[in-house]
């Protein structure tokens, strides 16, 4: 096991994310209040879309995108238990995103991940492998916000956090330059004080 420096246990997201999952709809306002985006203002014209979530959880962001039209959307994520919880309109997948994605080539013209990149440490795989799953001028929406420190459950007496990797804005936008993409970053702000970017991956 592993602890920080106040001896609060450190569980790695797929054991931490199956234990939160009946509780994780608690923090979707909060979460939701982070920032206010029209994604489908910032999509081409099409039709419908393919859509993927990357580490879709129980669902808050497949209530976001609920105006854009798919033909599929995938909701990827490495707890079974999240899944459990996520509209079943959707196509779930139960995978780890440190690893290649089980996924054929250029499938989705729209991935997301909010909240989730802050837990993979393997940025290199997640941008060659969102890169290689997505069409050409394909768009890949990263929500980033900043935390002092990690947020700390308290379930029925067992206090833990989940495994994060602190990372800015500028190592993820050169991360996923590096994978070919070209990025466009749009700051959140809240009363004026910068608290997180959605980072726009473009193919
Ligand atoms: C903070 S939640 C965010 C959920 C959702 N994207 C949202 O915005 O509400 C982080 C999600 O990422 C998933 N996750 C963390 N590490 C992952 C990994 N290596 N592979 C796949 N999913 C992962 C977790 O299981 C969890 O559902």
């Amino acid at each position: 096991m592993t602890y920080d420096s106040k001896h609060t246990e450190i569980v790695a997201p797929k054991e931490g994310y199956d234990a939160v999952a009946d509780q994780y709809w608690q923090h979707h306002r909060h979460l939701n209040s982070f920032y206010e985006i029209n994604f489908l203002q910032l999509l081409p014209r099409k039709s419908s879309f393919d859509i993927i979530d990357l580490g879709a959880g129980d669902g808050r962001m497949f209530y976001q995108l609920r105006n854009i039209p798919h033909w599929e959307y995938v909701a990827l994520d490495i707890s079974q238990e999240m899944l459990k919880k996520h509209p079943r309109w959707a196509k779930h997948l139960v995978a780890d995103l440190e690893e290649r994605f089980p996924l054929a080539d250029e499938s989705f013209d729209v991935a997301v991940s909010f909240f989730t990149l802050e837990h993979v440490e393997d940025v290199d795989n997640f941008f060659s492998e969102a890169y290689r799953i997505l069409r050409d001028e394909g768009k890949l929406f990263i929500g980033h916000f900043f935390q002092r420190r990690e947020f700390t459950w308290n379930l029925h007496s067992k206090v833990f956090k989940i495994q994060q990797f602190k990372r800015s804005t500028e190592e993820i936008q050169e991360k996923a330059e590096e994978s070919w993409f070209s990025v466009e970053v749009l700051h959140s702000l809240d009363k004026g004080v910068h608290i997180g970017d959605i980072i726009i991956c473009t193919k």
